[in-house]
């Protein structure tokens, strides 16, 4: 199963739904690879200097060309649960992940200007890849989220999580993941894991 975590806008929740669901994967005992194709690094990092044991068994591609990348993604095995960290921005890359994903999430945050980026996103996933939304990081007591979400069920867009914004999930790599966290990304992870069959 490759599960491509793709959005084209910079700082969404990208790498952080990655890891989580990489952590919630190994958790449930599958054989968990992370692929991180942007250059910066940030997914590769974050399994590399974490020392939470959640993160213990998951292996690391880094695979920042396209190069890289389609080889990685080649490489999947049949029971492996490969999740794919993008770049931010680089449409070329983006695009050869979502052609080769069996699933696809799409982090986004409240707030309408986030959704023209969004929908440039989601028509790049090839017609029969099931996708969903998250919405990271969210005030979800505020009326900019109950209308966020309320612009996706009308557009027909599926939104398969809402991960509310904790100090705990933002400490990254230097802190073990958040009960919390995984707590909220676990219905992802099961989303994730029913539509890509
Ligand atoms: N649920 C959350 N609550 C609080 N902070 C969050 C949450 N999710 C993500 N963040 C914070 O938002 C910032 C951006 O998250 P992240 O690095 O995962 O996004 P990204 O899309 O991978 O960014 P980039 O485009 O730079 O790769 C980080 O500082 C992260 O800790
Ligand atoms: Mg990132």
């Amino acid at each position: 199963m490759k599960i491509v975590v793709a959005a084209l806008k910079g700082g969404v929740g990208k790498t952080t739904t990655c890891i989580y669901l990489a952590a919630l994967g190994a958790a449930a005992g599958k054989d968990v690879v992370v692929v991180d194709a942007d250059a910066q690094a940030s997914a590769a990092d974050w399994i590399e200097t974490s020392e939470d044991p959640a993160l213990e068994g998951v292996e690391l591609v880094e695979a920042p060309t396209e190069r890289l990348l389609a080889k990685a993604m080649n490489r999947a095995g049949d029971d492996q649960v490969m999740v794919i960290d993008s770049p931010p921005g680089n449409e070329r890359i983006i695009g050869h992940a979502l052609q080769h994903a069996d699933v696809v999430v799409i982090p986004t945050r409240v707030g309408g200007v986030e959704w023209p980026r969004v929908d440039v996103v989601r028509r790049m996933v090839p017609r029969r890849t099931p996708y969903g939304l998250v919405i990271c990081s969210a005030r979800t007591f505020t009326r900019d989220y109950t209308e966020t979400v309320q612009y996706w069920i009308d557009s027909g867009v599926e939104v398969w999580g809402t991960i509310p914004e904790r100090v705990s999930i933002a400490s990254g790599p230097d802190r073990p993941l958040s009960a919390d966290g995984l707590e909220t990304y676990r219905p992802l992870w099961r989303k994730v894991t029913r539509k890509a069959v």
